[in-house]
């Protein structure tokens, strides 16, 4: 039942991508990483490369904490290109509560630069450390996770946070990336409630200025334009993928050597930490996105080049608005189809022995769910039902990746993920329940 093309290093924990940036060809995945084991501690930047995205090749630890200037963990960060195209890290350094390090009161902002051009290592430099001291006075709690671009003939800087009482993202610029101004509180929680919001990311797509956040919860964005003062003024808010804890969090963006901007999202268990223990890993990268902005919105797609992990297509005919295949625990579903009387219904790694069953609902007016009950089978279910609401069309483009305990759907450009922990060996039948409908099976390569 592991993922088999959802990333994860052989073993160990890993959480949130960093870093991610092409290079002479080259995808660059850095990722939030423990090489002491399947829990959460000790943060490193594990790495991977790769040509297409898809493909992972993992490589030795690239961010290593440097005990020598009291640095306990890198935490998250990104990756951002100076105008002669060199590549420049910038990541969340923690150190000792007692040396006043800690990560609620205590986070800087380091900068890292790579060894070579292969990123084998990077190496935090002397330059750069922001300090809690840039806000002149206000104290921001639980700042972390920088997001450097580009922007006029400057750079930007986003850090996400809790500022009295409210989750935020706040903005700083540059003229060259070395000297900082914090500027001003770019989105705000209109909740008090504590709780910070983390992993900001800000980019230019097609015209429009795009953030988004995960604040502990949903993760979520905004589009948007920035006026001459650098304020945000919001067109539209939405979520990016609801499933959270149960399966979507912390993800990252960044423009490719093609200028794609691509999306990739971390994939929590959701099964309790003896489970990560015993099986040795935990955490696995989503599928890269390629996002794009229509009719105003923010859209996402799987980024092209997939096609080369599956095998030949099966197409499945629906008889009486129905169809059953053994489809297995690894398949990607592509279809269209209408969803005007009556909901699609896709049931899959059903077993006909134990009766556990994973659902994909979404209904005509806008709800898609998934519904994951393994409570015959699993000792720590993972059944709360992920919804979201979609935009129904005439006839909806509608994807579904099944692999292993890594579920992602997409209908007309908006995702839902979920993890999932089927038991019995048989869990592998699906069915389709839907009004009209062309459907592609796709088997996933085992190799
Ligand atoms: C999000 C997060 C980040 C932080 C990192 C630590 O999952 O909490 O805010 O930098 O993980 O691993």
């Amino acid at each position: 039942m592991r993922p088999i093309i959802h990333y994860r290093p052989e073993a160990n924990w890993i959480n949130d991508p960093n870093g991610l940036c092409q290079v002479d060809g080259w995808y660059h995945l850095f990722y939030q990483y423990n090489p002491q084991g399947s829990v959460w501690g000790d943060m490193h930047w594990g790495h991977a490369r790769s040509r297409d995205m898809y493909r992972w090749e993992t490589l030795p630890i690239a961010l290593i904490p440097d005990a020598a200037r009291g640095e306990e963990h890198c935490f998250s960060g990104s990756c951002c290109k100076d105008e002669t195209g060199r590549p420049h890290f910038f990541y969340t350094s923690i150190g000792a509560k007692e040396a006043g390090r800690d990560c609620m009161d205590g986070a800087q902002q380091w900068h890292a630069e790579p060894v070579d051009s292969g990123l084998t290592r990077l190496i935090q430099t002397e330059a750069g450390a922001l300090t809690d001291a840039i806000h002149g006075g206000a104290h921001v709690r639980d700042w972390r996770d920088p997001c450097v671009i580009r922007y006029g003939d400057g750079y930007l800087m986003v850090l996400g946070g809790c500022l009295e009482g409210r989750g935020c993202i706040l903005l700083y610029t540059s003229p060259d990336m070395q000297t900082w101004t914090y500027r001003h509180v770019l989105l705000q929680s209109d909740k008090a409630d504590g709780v910070p919001w983390e992993c900001p990311n800000l980019f230019l797509l097609d015209g429009m200025v795009v953030a988004f956040w995960s604040p502990c919860a949903t993760v979520e964005y905004a589009v948007g334009t920035l006026d001459e003062q650098l304020r945000f003024h919001m067109a539209r808010k939405g979520v990016l993928d609801p499933g959270e804890w149960q399966g979507y969090y912390a993800p990252q963006t960044f423009r490719d050597e093609q200028g794609r901007t691509i999306l990739m999202g971390w994939m929590p268990e959701c099964d309790g930490d003896a489970a990560a223990i015993r099986r040795g890993w935990s955490g696995v990268m989503s599928l890269p996105r390629l996002l794009s902005i229509k009719d105003d919105d923010l859209h996402a797609e799987l980024l092209p080049g997939w096609e080369t992990m599956a095998d030949t297509p099966v197409t499945l005919a629906l008889s009486a608005g129905r169809v059953s295949a053994q489809a297995g625990q690894h398949f990607i579903l592509r279809m269209r189809c209408r969803i005007a009387e009556t909901p699609l219904v896709i049931r899959f790694l059903t077993s006909p022995s134990s009766g556990e069953v994973t659902e994909l609902r979404v209904s005509p007016d806008g709800e898609a769910c998934l519904v994951r009950d393994q409570s015959t089978t699993s000792a720590e279910p993972c059944t709360a039902p992920i919804r979201r609401t979609v935009m129904l069309v005439e006839e909806n483009d509608v994807f579904l990746c099944v692999d292993g305990t890594a579920v992602e759907c997409m209908v007309n450009g908006r995702w839902l993920s979920g993890r999932v922990y089927p038991q019995a060996a048989d869990a592998a039948k699906m069915e389709i329940s839907s009004e009209a409908a062309d459907v592609r099976l796709y088997p996933i390569r085992k190799a």
